[in-house]
């Protein structure tokens, strides 16, 4: 196989319906399951906050950190991940990954000190910044084109369940310490079980992880091609020309030369346009202020007058709506394409952030919104949540996973996405101090990027649908 062959047609993989397809979605659904512990782990924390500011008798602003530090794990996991997989393959990585979300459980349900505490959310943040980038590639890897929408939002549907999940679970976890999280069961604070709890998923994930194949690029990159050509006749189907796949691959590989950081530098502009697109998908995704909605939804529901006691039915409901929309995105990401979706999630965003900026401009009446503003926002509330999920959400994902030339995928996907925790971590770090100065002038900026995010998907963004990854780039 020489780079000067020239790339076949895609050899009918494009619409063929594979014959196991049943075995393809299991493989998307274990590798999905890192999917599952980044929204579980990044949203269990928020039954514990209260617990850990009394246990080590923390102010707000020390809390605040402790919290936000697991999102720079993230950024450094994510933006090493990729040279990760690149190196020693797409499995390994998610067994690294399982590694450190058991020994993070197990760490940050015993610490012995706050900094301890501090250090095991950081090793869990660096799972999760590596399982939201090794999942989204490696499942555009192993799946055939005409599902790979599908099949890429299983990330952002197990996402969204765990962290329906992690609230759940805590929940239960409360109930049975009588409602208080530091009340003790069996030996431990409710708040260390709910940390404790993760290394459930985490161990199935590790186990998991044996039984599916390496992804059939990253094999034939390391010249593995007979494995190559099984996993793809097990994935696309044996109807497809294999050897012309494992060309077509091979070729598309090589075009790009060399798979290092530096590849993913552009002449002009530091990285290359497409790194970019990545960079800007990733950051919008975070500043229309998505996880403000649900790190911090208690303070919405107080401010609407809703009881603390009740704020968790409030907030699981959030998650269902979160649920329904991902759904909702699954369907139609296939069918209407991404670009489309994207455009309709935008505008549905703006429209209900604009509301809630309108509800939270009027005077708090007894620290509470009057009853037309209270009702507009905390409807304004959902639809945004809803549009976020069955648009932003799930599309960048997938794009992500599928958008990148072969070579600098993972590289890319790696600095994308550690974009992503980096400007996640800048919206909820900022939002108390923003919502002290203005709550409405918050919304306000929330709106204007969801506003913006439209042009910049008119202009950068390429339809991705029903293209072989080898089309890409
Ligand atoms: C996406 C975002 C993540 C957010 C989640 C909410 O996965 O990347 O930050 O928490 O959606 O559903």
């Amino acid at each position: 196989m020489t780079s000067t062959a020239q790339p076949p047609p895609a050899s009918g993989a494009r619409s063929a319906r594979p014959e196991h397809l049943g075995h393809v979605i299991f493989i998307t659904a274990a590798a999905a399951m890192g999917g599952f512990l980044f929204g579980y782990d990044s949203s269990v924390i928020n039954g514990a906050v209260e617990a850990i500011r009394d246990r080590y008798d923390i102010g707000s602003g020390t809390l605040a950190q402790v919290i936000a530090i697991a999102l720079i794990g993230c950024a450094i996991g994510a933006a090493t991940a990729g040279r990760i997989a690149d190196r020693i393959g797409r499995i390994r990585c998610m067994q690294i990954a399982a590694v450190l979300f058991t020994v993070s459980a197990v760490g940050s349900a015993l610490p012995f000190a706050l900094w301890d505490l501090a250090l095991w959310r950081i090793v869990g943040g660096f799972a999760i910044g590596m399982a939201s980038v090794i999942g989204p590639a490696y499942i555009a890897e192993v799946s055939p084109p005409a599902y790979r929408g599908r099949l890429a939002s299983f990330q952002q549907a197990a996402i969204v369940i765990g962290i329906a999940v992690s609230q759940l679970v805590n929940y239960a976890i409360l109930q049975l310490a009588d409602g208080e999280q530091r009340g003790e069961i069996g030996g431990l604070e409710a708040w260390q079980w709910m940390l404790g709890v993760m290394v459930v998923p985490a161990v199935l994930y590790g186990l998991l992880s044996f039984a599916i194949p390496e992804s059939p690029r990253f094999l034939i990159s390391v010249g593995k091609v007979d494995k190559a050509k099984q996993v793809l006749s097990e994935v696309e189907g044996k109807n497809v020309d294999l050897n012309a796949r494992i060309i077509e691959i091979d070729h598309a590989m090589r075009r790009e030369h060399k798979s290092a950081f530096k590849d993913l530098l552009g002449s002009r502009f530091g990285f290359l346009p497409i790194v970019w697109v990545g960079i800007g998908l990733s950051v919008f995704q975070q500043l229309v202020g998505i996880n403000v909605a649900f790190y911090y939804s208690a303070t919405l529901w107080q401010s609407v007058g809703v009881d603390p006691s009740s704020s968790f039915l409030y907030s699981f409901t959030t998650s269902i709506i979160n649920i329904i929309g991902t759904v909702i995105a699954m369907v139609l990401v296939d069918r209407i394409g991404r670009r489309p979706l994207a455009l309709i999630g935008s505008t549905g965003m703006a429209i209900a952030l604009a509301l809630e900026a309108w509800a939270f401009s009027a005077d708090l009446v007894d620290g509470k919104l009057p009853e037309t503003q209270g009702i507009v926002a905390l409807i304004a509330a959902h639809v945004f949540v809803l549009f976020f999920a069955l648009s932003w959400g799930v599309v960048v994902w997938v794009f992500l996973g599928e958008m990148f030339p072969n070579r600098i995928r993972a590289a890319a996907l790696g600095v994308a996405a550690s974009a992503q925790w980096i400007a996640n971590w800048a919206i909820t770090a900022s939002f108390p101090s923003l919502a002290d100065w203005n709550l409405s002038g918050t919304y306000v900026i929330y709106t204007v990027f969801a506003v913006l995010s439209i042009p910049f998907v008119l202009r950068y963004v390429k339809e991705t649908k029903g293209k072989a990854l080898e089309e890409m780039g």
